[in-house]
């Protein structure tokens, strides 16, 4: 069984990109051979800096060591890597029906905000699919957000597969118990609604937002309901299912401040993440050992994408010289 996903290097990763996506990864490296990548291709539809962009990268890599990827269990890689991906959308594309990239929910979102969508936008969803099949992948660990893209690369599958013949494995998507984790204004926590909280972020600066989570106005003494609280939705996340229950009991009983709450989450945050801070700071003195861990990770996976394709192009009449 093959698990595949990958994240975007567009800025600092937080809570929401851990615990709905990055967290599932490095749970699966115990069950299943895991492959990672930093989707860096993916980020230049809207990250136009080179250097941010090569540091961004990196970061990414950081983030996930730092955060427990074993590279011996799971293979960690940039998507750049295996240039192949990029070949295979295009193939891809030419056996998919305009109309499906038309119903791309984050295609629509920059047309229904009026922003100019650029052919990456357009395209994203033939290159996450080629990423996915290219590894003949059997689960997508992902947040809610990326389900349809996992929909979509379930139905370019079928068009290759109907056209030419059976190449492509019908991969799942996997979502975790928290599909949806909320920001400190109660939207989705999205790097685009600045309303995130870093996984390595400054413990002050991080302690501050967490003290200006939103929350209604209901006065300490009376009742509150956990299920509707911003803090409570994160404080679950971090805490035993014992302490989640005792804090619901609390919320429900009334005479309980939410500064009382959230100074307990910033307590939690800085329990989990504080370690992993200095963890990735080791890891980030140490970038000739990073790279030799993605050039590993990218040489096994290459091996996997190039025989795929062999099959690809020669399902679908594409030849190409063997050395050149
Ligand atoms: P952002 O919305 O901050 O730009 P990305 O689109 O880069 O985040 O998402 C990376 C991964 O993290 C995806 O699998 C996505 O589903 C997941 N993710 C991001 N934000 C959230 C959230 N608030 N709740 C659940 N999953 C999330
Ligand atoms: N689109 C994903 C995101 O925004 C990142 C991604 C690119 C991905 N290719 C993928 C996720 C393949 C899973 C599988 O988070």
């Amino acid at each position: 069984m093959r698990s595949l996903s990958g994240i975007k290097p567009t800025g600092d990763l937080h809570l929401g990109n851990y615990f709905a996506a990055m967290k599932q990864h490095i749970e699966l490296q115990d069950e299943c051979e895991g492959f990672y990548f930093i989707a860096n291709y993916h980020s230049l539809t809207t990250v136009k800096d080179a250097d941010y962009l090569r540091q961004l990268t990196l970061n990414v890599a950081l983030d996930y060591l730092a955060m427990g990827l074993d590279p011996a269990r799971a293979c960690l890689f940039r998507q750049s890597d295996v240039p192949e991906v990029t070949e295979l959308s295009w193939i891809l594309g030419c056996v998919t029906g305009k109309g499906l990239m038309d119903r791309a929910t984050t295609y629509k979102d920059h047309v229904a905000k009026g922003i100019v969508p650029n052919m990456g936008v357009y395209c994203y969803p033939l290159l996450m699919a080629a990423d996915i099949l290219i590894y003949r992948s059997n689960i997508v660990p992902v947040g809610k957000d990326q389900v349809q893209h996992i929909e979509f690369t379930q139905d370019m599958a079928g068009y290759f597969n109907q056209t030419y013949r059976e190449v492509f494995t019908r991969p799942e998507a996997r979502l975790n118990e928290t599909p949806v984790v909320p920001g400190i204004d109660g939207q989705k926590m999205s790097k685009s609604y600045g309303n995130f909280i870093e996984l390595f972020g400054d413990p002050k600066a991080v302690r501050k937002k967490i003290m200006a989570i939103k929350t209604d106005s209901t006065p300490v003494e009376e009742p509150k309901n956990p299920e509707t609280c911003n803090v409570f939705a994160l404080l679950k996340l971090m805490a035993t299912p014992e302490e989640t229950a005792a804090w619901a009991q609390r919320y429900r009983a009334g005479g309980m401040g939410y500064g009382e709450a959230k100074k307990r989450l910033a307590e939690l945050y800085e329990e989990r993440f504080g370690p992993r801070r200095e963890a990735r700071a080791r890891w980030a003195a140490r970038p000739d050992d990073v790279e030799d861990i993605l050039r590993t990770g990218a040489r096994k996976a290459r091996a996997v994408a190039q025989a795929v394709m062999a099959d690809v192009r020669a399902a679908c009449g594409i030849v190409t010289a063997p050395s050149l």
